[in-house]
């Protein structure tokens, strides 16, 4: 069961994200990204959260700790913002807390270019997505952060934010399980995500158990009133079976047409070769490093 806390202190708001959580301390001396209740993506956005976070943390991908955060609105009395504080005050109760990891950094294109992908993460990490329907870890947006970035143990990723994931449960009556998901703007697209080898190591573990685990996880009171379903129980099941059957058809939906290392290869040259074309000529004998510290032992060539 997820473990619940009680906020002692609402530190800020954290207004790069759309659903403006905030950051908290609480009773166990834990410091939290907390999502509300009362934030306009809603209650399921925080179904999503938990279904796709805590399958992702049992399929031993790294995500940080969820937590139920009782929430009294009057510790944020002093927020300024008045647009934060209606969000507060219509979020009294339980709402979903992440162990905040300090110090980490969104994962982005240019942090890649100082960070190793490991190409069966990036599978494993793709495959979960595509399962879930997850449309918000693209390249603009990765919802992926690397951490620690101090001290001797390595970065790594570290998955966050899948409110936006479960798509289908906005539609119950019309979505397929079997449906294709669109990865052309993957966060990861780019690293050779070997999703072939994740279907076949994490497709078995997805079973009707796991999935049962990971929604009872859920508070009823996120999944009361959804109409079509008499109650809670009969939601969650609902959740599972699509899963299931969303499992089993991995055939339909696995992206597998993702560009090889020496189709990026030849993308990375040909576009070095129109940023060169399109230089003035004195500029193109200046070697082209796409903004990496200059590495040019050579400089011969511009002494003639
Ligand atoms: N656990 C965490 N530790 C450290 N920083 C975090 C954590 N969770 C989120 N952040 C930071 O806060 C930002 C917003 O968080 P998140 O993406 O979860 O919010 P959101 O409201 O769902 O955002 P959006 O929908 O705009 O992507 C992240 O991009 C990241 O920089
Ligand atoms: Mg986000």
């Amino acid at each position: 069961m997820l473990r619940e806390v009680t906020a002692t202190r609402y530190v800020e708001p954290l207004h790069s994200g759309g659903s403006v959580p905030g950051v908290v301390e609480a009773d166990d001396l834990g410091t939290y990204v907390v999502k509300f209740t009362g934030s306009a993506q809603g209650r399921k956005a925080l179904v999503a959260e938990v279904v796709v976070g805590e399958l992702a943390r049992a399929l031993g991908l790294r995500f940080p700790e969820l937590v139920l955060v009782h929430f009294d609105p009057e510790l944020a009395a002093h927020e300024p913002h008045q647009e934060v504080r209606d969000l507060l005050d219509a979020s009294p109760g339980v709402n979903l807390g992440m162990d905040y990891l300090p110090g980490a950094r969104d994962f982005t294109p240019k942090a890649a270019e100082t960070f190793a992908v490991d190409p069966l993460e990036a599978g494993r990490i793709v495959w979960l997505d595509a399962l879930t329907a997850n449309v918000d870890r693209t390249v603009h947006s990765s919802n992926l952060m690397i951490w620690p970035t101090l001290g001797t143990v390595p970065p790594r990723l570290w998955l966050i934010d899948h409110g936006a994931a479960l798509v289908f449960h906005h539609r119950w009556d019309t979505s397929a399980p079997d449906k294709a998901y669109d990865f052309r703007h993957h966060a990861l697209g780019r690293y050779g995500p070997d999703v072939r080898a994740a279907d076949a190591e994490l497709a078995p573990r997805v079973t009707p158990e796991l999935l049962r685990s990971v929604l009872a996880e859920v508070p009823d009171a996120w999944l009361a009133d959804e109409p079509g379903f008499a109650g809670p129980e009969e939601l969650r099941a609902a959740y599972a079976d699509y899963l299931a059957a969303r499992v089993a058809a991995s055939a339909a939906w696995l992206p597998t047409d993702f560009p090889g290392r020496a189709e990026l290869a030849a993308e990375e040259a040909r576009r070095a070769a129109r940023t060169r074309a399109g230089r003035p000529d004195w500029l193109k004998r200046v070697p082209d490093l796409h903004g990496k510290p200059a590495a040019e032992k050579d400089w011969s060539a511009h002494l003639e």
